[in-house]
Parts: C-alpha cells; sequence; structure tokens
C-alpha cells in the first residue's frame, strides 16, 4: 500500500539514478507542488538542483520576500529574480483577461528563460506536475509553472529542449501534501490556498496599475489574515479578493467620496471544478469590511461574493 514513506524513499533513489550529476532547474511558485517537487529533488542532489522564484509583481502582500526567506531557510539553492516591472509593463493597457494571461506568460518564459540559461550545464528540466495537471483537469497551481508548450510562439525557448523531470506526476494534491509534511515541510506552507499563477492580475478586473495592484494586496491582506485570526483558513479551499472597475458613492464626515468597491470570495470546494460560496460568520464579515473600508485608501464599499460554480468561476476573471 501506498505511504509517503515509502514514495519519498523510492522517488529520491530513483532520481539520484536518473540524475546522477547532472544539474535540474526548477521554477517554485510559493505553491504546494512546486515546493514538494522542489524538496524531493534536493534530497536526491542537494546543490545540483538550481531554483528560480520570480516575482511578477502580482502576489500577495508580502509574499515574494517571505517564501524566498522559506525556500532559504530549507536550504535550497534558490535565486529570486524581481521582475515586476517587466510584467507591469507587459499588461499596460491590456483589460481582456485572456490577453492579461497571455501576456504573463509571455514575460514569465522570458524571464524563466534568461534566468535558467544562465546556469551552466542545466541538462533537466523539473516541474510539479501532479496528477490532475496530467489528466488535464484544472490547474491550480497555474501554467507560469507548469509551462505548457502552447504558451510558445515561434520556437521553443532553450530551456523548453531540456529533459524533463516530474517526480510528482502520479499523485493527487493530498498525497503530495502528504509527502511535504513527510519531509518536514512547514504545515503552514501546505495547507496554503491554491492561487492562480497570473496572481492578482485576474482580480483587478480590467485595466491593471501598479496603485491598483497595492490596494488589492493591502485588501487581500486584511481578508487573509482576518481568516487566519478566526480560524476559518483551513475551513476554505480558497479565498480572495476582487478590485471592480467601478467607483461607488460614499460619505466620510461631510464629503462625498467616489472611490472603489472590492469583492470577497471564499469557496469550498475539492478540486476546484465546482464550488461553493462559504457561509462565513456575519461578524467576521463585519469586522473585514470595516478594516478593510477604515484603512485601505481608495476603497469605500465592500462586498461578499454569494455565487456558486458553475456558473460563476472561483477568479472573476
Ligand atoms: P476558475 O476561476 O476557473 O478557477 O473557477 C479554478 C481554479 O483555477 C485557478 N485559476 C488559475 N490558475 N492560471 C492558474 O494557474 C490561471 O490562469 C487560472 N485561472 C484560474 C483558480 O484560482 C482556481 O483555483
Amino acid at each position: 500500500s501506498w505511504t509517503p514513506a515509502a514514495f519519498v524513499d523510492t522517488t529520491v533513489a530513483a532520481l539520484k539514478e536518473q540524475i546522477g550529476n547532472e544539474k535540474v532547474v526548477l521554477g517554485l511558485s510559493g505553491g504546494v507542488d512546486s515546493t514538494v517537487a522542489a524538496i524531493l529533488l534536493h534530497k536526491a542532489i542537494g546543490k545540483q538542483l538550481h531554483c528560480i522564484f520570480v516575482n511578477n509583481g502580482l502576489l500577495r502582500k508580502n509574499e515574494y520576500s517571505d517564501v524566498l526567506l522559506q525556500y532559504k531557510g530549507m536550504g535550497l539553492n534558490v535565486k529570486g529574480v524581481d521582475a515586476s516591472a517587466r510584467f507591469l509593463d507587459a499588461l499596460a493597457g491590456k483589460s481582456d483577461p485572456e490577453e492579461k494571461r497571455k501576456a504573463i506568460g509571455r514575460v514569465f518564459i522570458e524571464v524563466f528563460d534568461d534566468e535558467a540559461t544562465s546556469i551552466t550545464g542545466v541538462t533537466y528540466l523539473a516541474q510539479g506536475t501532479i496528477y490532475p495537471d496530467v489528466i488535464e483537469s484544472v490547474s491550480v497551481n497555474g501554467p507560469s509553472v507548469t509551462i505548457k508548450s502552447h504558451h510558445n510562439v515561434g520556437g521553443l525557448p532553450d530551456f523548453m529542449k531540456l529533459k524533463v523531470v516530474e517526480p510528482l506526476r502520479m499523485l493527487f494534491k493530498d498525497e503530495v501534501r502528504r509527502v511535504g509534511a513527510e519531509m518536514g515541510i512547514d504545515s503552514k506552507l501546505l495547507g496554503r490556498h491554491p492561487f492562480p499563477g497570473p496572481g492578482l492580475a485576474i482580480r483587478i478586473l480590467g485595466a491593471i496599475t501598479a496603485e491598483k495592484v497595492s490596494i488589492l494586496q493591502e485588501v487581500d491582506h486584511i481578508f487573509i489574515e482576518g481568516l487566519r485570526k478566526w480560524n476559518l483558513y483551513d475551513k476554505v479551499w480558497q479565498a480572495g479578493a476582487m478590485l471592480l472597475p467601478v467607483n461607488s458613492v460614499g460619505v466620510m464626515g461631510d464629503e462625498r467620496t467616489y472611490e472603489k468597491v472590492v469583492a470577497l470570495r471564499a469557496v469550498e470546494s475539492t478540486d476546484g471544478m465546482t464550488a461553493d460560496w462559504v457561509n462565513l460568520p456575519y461578524e467576521f464579515l463585519q469586522e473585514t469590511s470595516n478594516h478593510i473600508i477604515n484603512r485601505v485608501k481608495g476603497v469605500n464599499r465592500v462586498v461578499y461574493d454569494i455565487s456558486s460554480k458553475p456558473p460563476a468561476t472561483i477568479e472573476w476573471e
């Protein structure tokens, strides 16, 4: 019968055998799959594993620095690449969801290719692909790390000519988490909600600006920290905030305001294919709404999304 301990032993041995003295490059996303894949490879080949963690500027508040530190603490050989400006440039003026996704995918590949090819002698590309990705269901951890060939127009980037190693491709998500726990990965990291590869770009409806990203990071941070404080985080499959492309009227003192609306979304799901909105306590919603409106400049209204999937997707774009 399958046990995480046996999986770790046989996989580490097989990776050692397969890779020998060669070098491997892997893109970390901060998510569970790429992290567990990295730790498995690290056990097998140590410093022959070169990890790259790209900041696309669309991550959660403080996520880039926090996660990078965490990776370094795990002993991983990881290079952080802050490419925020490059992503924002590529997104400028784009408001169509699929165009935004394409722009992000393209820049990610360019950045990753530059970094991967600057490591001399790399022969393998490792990916945190899991079984549901293999069977073509939704990839919750994203094309930005699980790179798919349809992103490429006109020839493969150099790193895509590498041999591919995917140690998790026979595992389901819960098995990946158990393998991670077996190897001592922090439970807070293993319990993280899924987060889309294009990040906050698909939660800012319409065109993206640096200012909107920072407003949404603050709102999201208050919401997520609130869920943790109220012990609701682990009861929710995924949660986040959307920044709507409309202003609404408010009053503050004697002044009329005309500011942004944010929508909070929290869902229960097992695989993201279907989802139900979560019945969060009114007291929690009340506190969260007050915190957001009082603390985040530029937001004067908070709404809660009570739509299930189908038909309403989890992300608004
Ligand atoms: P939807 O919005 O389709 O989302 O109900 C289902 C799950 O997939 C995630 N998602 C994405 N993940 N790249 C990703 O890596 C994407 O473009 C993307 N779009 C949606 C979403 O966060 C949810 O977990």
